[in-house]
């Protein structure tokens, strides 16, 4: 069965075909709709049913709570429809002519960031185009059909290379082939460009940006793109991290705020032994964010990273004003493992 959705914000209307979700269907005709994880753990594609019904499909238990149900929301990545639907979900503009499309390429480095951090460049066929904006990201087809998500770490350029910041996972299936086996000239397959966590430039709030970890990765494709876009809103960074080892790109950013005005970046440990002699920030970098900007409501934040920071982060920015409409994140949640 073909079930037709109809927008009610803007009346844009598509169809969704047998076994595809809400989210799916609308990617596939051009319409995009804030999202992030696809696996109905993030919860940034919640927005509300107006009429019709739906299955729910499956999510992460907290994700979605009987109150938002009971008031018709739901999770657009999951959702299937059981009739004709009326959705209030939100649009995302997007400027340029971005296709979802399945690639192969070529692993050209592999550079260790850290301890615990690999640096991986991937180089796209000549004659393939592959469009994205500043802070999307990437998922890496494994041969057995599951896949693995990474943002992309640096603004679209001439040559078309990708570079991903890769965290090792502990016992983790694909970080660690990342870090043991992988070589240069190894071939990958990926799908992208996927996820809504890009700058607003329609906009002129001053920007907050929050990576915890690898989530440094986006936020660095963002502060890129500004800079050669020659985006001068202010920008304060706030990269938060166990230990000074962990921030593995510390001094790039150091350099942002030295050449450019309108760039600031605090850094902020959360373990410090106090023979390491750390004078910076301490402690959990959302609360640092906070007692830097107690009041959010004219500001425009974008954060990136452990699902337990973003989390504590969403909660407590909205608390201090931030409207929801202009929060994007991107929760690097881990797969569920289902096939492609
Ligand atoms: C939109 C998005 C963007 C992402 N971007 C990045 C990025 O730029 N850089 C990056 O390093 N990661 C990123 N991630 C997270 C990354 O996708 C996972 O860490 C990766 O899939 C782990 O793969 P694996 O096969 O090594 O681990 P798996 O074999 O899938 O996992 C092994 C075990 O480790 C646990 N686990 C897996 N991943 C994590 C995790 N991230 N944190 C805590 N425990 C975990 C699971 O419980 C699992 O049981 C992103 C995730 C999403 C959704
Ligand atoms: S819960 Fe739907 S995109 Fe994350």
């Amino acid at each position: 069965m073909v079930f037709q959705v109809t927008l009610s914000k803007s009346g844009n209307q598509f169809n969704v075909e047998e076994s595809e979700t809400v989210l799916d269907a609308a990617l596939r005709t051009g319409y995009v709709i804030p999202y992030s994880c696809r696996i109905g753990s993030c919860g940034s594609c919640k927005a509300r049913i107006v009429s019709g019904s739906i299955d729910y499909g499956e999510y992460e238990g907290n994700i979605l709570t009987e109150v938002e149900r009971a008031q018709g929301i739901a999770l657009l990545c999951q959702a299937h429809p059981l009739e004709d639907l009326v959705v209030d979900a939100r649009e995302v503009a997007v400027s340029e002519e971005i296709e979802i499309k399945m690639l192969p390429c070529r692993v050209v480095r592999l550079e260790q960031l850290n301890h615990d951090v690999m640096g991986l460049s991937l180089k796209l066929p000549q004659n393939q185009q592959f469009n994205y904006l500043a802070g999307q990201y990437i998922d890496i087809l494994l041969r057995d059909g599951r896949r693995r998500s990474f943002s992309i770490a640096n603004a679209p350029k001439e040559g078309g290379e990708l570079e991903l910041h890769v965290r090792r996972v502990p016992d983790g299936f694909f970080t660690n082939q990342i870090f043991n086996t992988m070589k240069e000239r190894d071939l990958l397959r990926f799908q992208g460009p996927l996820g809504t966590f890009f700058l607003r430039q329609d906009s002129d709030r001053p920007i907050l940006l929050m990576a915890g970890g690898t989530g440094f990765a986006p936020i660095k494709a963002i502060v890129e793109q500004a800079i050669e876009k020659d985006i001068t809103r202010p920008m304060h960074l706030f990269w938060g991290a166990r230990t000074e080892h962990d921030l593995y790109l510390d001094e790039m950013a150091r350099y942002w705020a030295v050449q450019h005005e309108h760039i600031n970046y605090t850094p902020v440990l959360s373990e410090v032994e106090p023979e390491n002699g750390w004078s910076g920030e301490t402690g959990w970098v959302h609360d640092v964010l906070l007692a830097h900007y107690p009041s959010l409501e004219q500001h425009e934040v974008y954060m990136s990273g452990p699902p337990p920071m973003i989390d504590a982060a969403h909660a407590a920015f909205l608390e201090h004003g931030l409207p929801d409409e202009h929060l994007y994140y991107d929760s690097f949640e881990f797969s569920a493992d289902v096939p492609a």
